[in-house]
């Protein structure tokens, strides 16, 4: 089952339909049922100053949602592009670099790892790939468990390098106040199921695959949700996409939105940054930009949107996992209906073994 198409017509759409399977396994084993602790036996004692990350494309938005846990349990952190790591402040002694990279294998990721080691921090590999360069050569792996992974585009291996980074801050924060988090983690692979059971990720595909560009925005921790979400549309459809924090959107792209061009917002709970984003929703919405709102119902974002992507009610940080999977669905269904080569998009390798 793992290596065909097992009945889906791309490995893409077979991967994204994987993600619950994925979750499982990602988080079998390293929550305690009764405790709501996270253990991560694997790893040796970690106790960071800071963390620097370093990774490329999908995975360095992974590491943007990354550092932003670790930024919420107050320990600094940052995430470069791996190949720019060269102009980051040099790691000190008790300084954590994470290299996050689904295959092991990338060399700008290695490389920045190797640097990292070089200018003496403790290095770790979050990684699909079991005895990968990365996993060797690091003082420390942790795995995401996502299963092999063939389409070009990540999805699900996205998806399990969401939930390990979260698994990894738990782990060190250690504090009671996270049961309902931890709770938030183990309805996640339901929830995603619940998305993959009843989406309208094809009509809105339908709809809007011959516009001129697409946009993408969100804050927080939906900030790395809206590059990934430009990322796979851009890589697989081959169709303009770009992904703004919401909050940026003023400041520049704004002159790019037109009723040609239409804007997938992710706003969930119906707090500040929900607030904030609607503001911004509105902004698009005077330009006669067609919305699509990317939410859980929370807040009143649907008066100012065309369409919906709904997504089950959870936490902020599952949230952000099951907004993108409805655009995982969007961008799959868009390249489907323009005929791209969806597994194996132009120019374009599943692993970059150049710098
Ligand atoms: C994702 O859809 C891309 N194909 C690409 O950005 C990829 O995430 C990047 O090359 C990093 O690969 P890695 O995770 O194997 O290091």
């Amino acid at each position: 089952e793992e290596t065909g198409k097992s009945g889906y017509d791309h490995y893409m759409l077979k991967e994204i339909h994987e993600q619950p399977r994925a979750l499982r396994q990602c988080l079998q084993g390293r929550v305690d049922e009764l405790g709501g602790e996270v253990l991560l036996d694997e790893l040796g004692a970690l106790d960071p100053d800071t963390v620097q990350f370093v990774a490329c494309g999908t995975s360095y938005h992974a590491a943007l949602y990354g550092a932003q846990l670790f930024r919420s349990i107050g320990i600094p952190a940052q995430a470069f592009i791996a190949s720019e790591y060269a102009t980051s402040v040099p790691p000190i002694e008790n300084d954590l670099v994470i290299g996050v990279t689904q295959s092991g294998e990338t060399a700008d990721t290695l490389s920045a790892l190797r640097e990292a080691r070089h200018r003496g921090a403790k290095t770790l590999a979050v990684t699909n790939v079991v005895g990968s360069t990365a996993a060797r050569e690091c003082d420390e792996a942790l795995y995401i468990r996502a299963g092999p992974e063939i389409g070009v585009a990540a999805t699900k291996t996205f998806a399990s390098q969401l939930i390990t980074l979260s698994l990894l801050t738990l782990h060190l924060n250690g504090s009671e106040d996270d049961r309902d988090v931890i709770a938030g983690l183990r309805d996640l692979p339901s929830n995603v199921q619940a998305i993959l059971d009843d989406t309208n990720a094809r009509e809105i595909a339908e709809e809007y695959h011959d516009s001129d560009a697409y946009f993408f925005i969100g804050r927080g921790l939906h900030h790395p949700v809206a590059l990934e979400g430009a990322l796979k549309f851009k890589e697989i459809s081959y169709e303009h996409a770009e992904g703004f924090p919401a909050g940026e959107l003023k400041h520049g792209p704004l002159a790019l939105v037109t009723e040609n061009t239409p804007v997938f917002a992710v706003v969930t709970g119906d707090g500040e940054q929900a607030r904030k984003t609607i503001g911004n929703v509105k902004e698009v919405e005077a330009r006669d930009a067609p919305v699509i709102a990317v939410t859980d119902g929370a807040s009143d974002v649907e008066r100012y949107a065309d369409h919906v992507l709904e997504i089950p009610e959870s936490t902020p940080r599952t949230a952000a996992l099951l907004a993108n999977v409805q655009l995982q669905l969007v961008s799959y269904h868009a390249a489907a209906l323009l005929d791209r080569p969806i597994d194996k998009p132009r120019n374009l390798a599943k692993s970059v073994t150049v710098e």
